[in-house]
């Protein structure tokens, strides 16, 4: 295989935070689809080939780890009714459970795929896929399917809702036998929509449980719309991350600080519901590893763009520019609990991104500007 020199870095981002985070005048080595040396441009080894970054900054690929990516239909209007003043509610999900089961696995696994092409040229490298738009056995199955066809993490969200004249018991019994056995196979990760009108700490518990002795490991949609147990099961659970985190109590601050669970904030979805946004600040003085992900969804954030989550992040939840773009690649690597990706460190892959802008520090700086130029291949 050959090596090839990334030269002319004018600032690499490694995202890692046991080495030197950051390095001016940088150059980095990769070969076979890995990082082999990161360090000075002056200090750098010889190559087979030569890239020159021009002085432009190079960071570690986005990793964005939380998205619906399944799905079909549309909820223009529902977004629309929205920014005329409706509230949010989690009964919008089931529009798009209707329109996911009348779709062919052709057109489902097409719009997935143009969206995981869209949040690449956007500079994301890693993406999580959760399911939770069939919610019928056959329709979760071949949600995972299709999501494990495209990406290595995928999620059984099985518990996004119960389905419309479904009883809530019978609906868990469904979830924690027949269709998690059915779903197993094709996930990695199990998640709950732990929330007022979806499931509530008793159901969240007995589904994550259930999902563990299937051997998935377990994460949370987690105080989203209100204060409640999703948190304080995630950490007790043991979980990679709890999504959202939107409303907290101190408890569930001092949880998430002193545990391995990762607070993963979504930004696109207190934008898209015109919400409070959570207090990152709050997490991040307390000692929590943040994360920052899109929560890609046809319902509460249509947007693929970490650029833009990173830029709300910043303006809107008082991260720094170094922060966001940590929570965006290390902390979303954290909440996947992957150390390959979200960093360019030796032996990671060598997925990165040239930022046609002299600093991570643009991506806020310039908010809506196309600034990736280049993405590994
Ligand atoms: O993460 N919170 C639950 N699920 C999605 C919303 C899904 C929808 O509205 O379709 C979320 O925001
Ligand atoms: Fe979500």
């Amino acid at each position: 295989m050959t090596a090839k020199l990334i030269d002319g870095i004018g600032l690499l981002y490694t995202g890692d935070p046991a080495g030197a985070e950051e390095i001016e005048h940088a150059a980095m080595v990769v070969e076979d689809g890995r990082v082999v040396w990161t360090g000075p441009a002056a200090e750098a080894p010889d190559a087979d080939e030569r890239e020159d970054a021009g002085g432009r900054c190079v960071i570690p690929g986005f990793v964005d780890s939380h998205a619906h990516l399944v799905f079909a239909g549309d909820r223009t209007p529902e977004f629309d009714a929205r920014m005329s003043g409706q509230p949010y509610t989690a009964g919008g999900i089931r529009t798009t459970v209707a329109a996911t089961r009348a779709a062919g696995d052709a057109e489902l696994a097409t719009r997935a795929a143009a969206l995981i092409a869209e949040m690449r040229r956007q500079g994301t490298t890693t993406v999580e896929i959760k399911s939770g738009y069939g919610l019928t056995v056959e329709d979760e199955r071949r949600s995972l399917e299709i999501a494990s066809g495209l990406v290595d993490d995928t999620t059984y969200l099985g518990a996004h809702v119960v389905p419309a004249g479904t009883d809530a018991d019978d609906y868990v019994r469904l979830v924690t036998g027949e269709m998690l056995a059915a779903c197993a196979p094709y996930a990695k990760w199990v998640d709950v929509f732990c929330e007022r009108g979806a499931f509530d700490g008793d159901q969240t518990r007995e589904i994550l449980q259930a999902g563990i002795k299937a051997g998935l490991q377990p994460r949370v949609h987690a105080n989203q719309l209100t204060e409640g147990p999703g948190v304080r099961i995630a950490v007790e659970l043991g979980a990679a991350s709890a999504d959202h985190c939107t409303h907290l109590s101190d408890a569930d601050v001092d949880a998430l600080a002193s545990s391995g669970t990762v607070a993963t904030l979504l930004p696109g979805a207190e934008f898209s519901t015109r919400s409070p946004y959570p207090d990152a600040r709050r997490l991040i003085d307390a000692g929590a590893t943040v994360a920052i992900a899109t929560d890609c969804n046809p319902g509460s954030s249509f947007t693929s763009s970490m650029p833009f989550c990173i830029a709300l992040a910043v303006r809107e939840m008082r991260m720094t520019p170094l922060e966001a773009v940590r929570a965006a690649t290390y902390g979303g690597a954290r909440a996947l609990r992957r150390d390959d990706v979200g960093v360019l460190r030796p032996g990671s892959r060598a997925d990165y991104v040239v930022l046609d802008a002299p600093s991570y520090v643009h991506l806020a700086y310039r908010p809506g500007v196309p600034l990736v130029t280049r993405v590994s291949s």
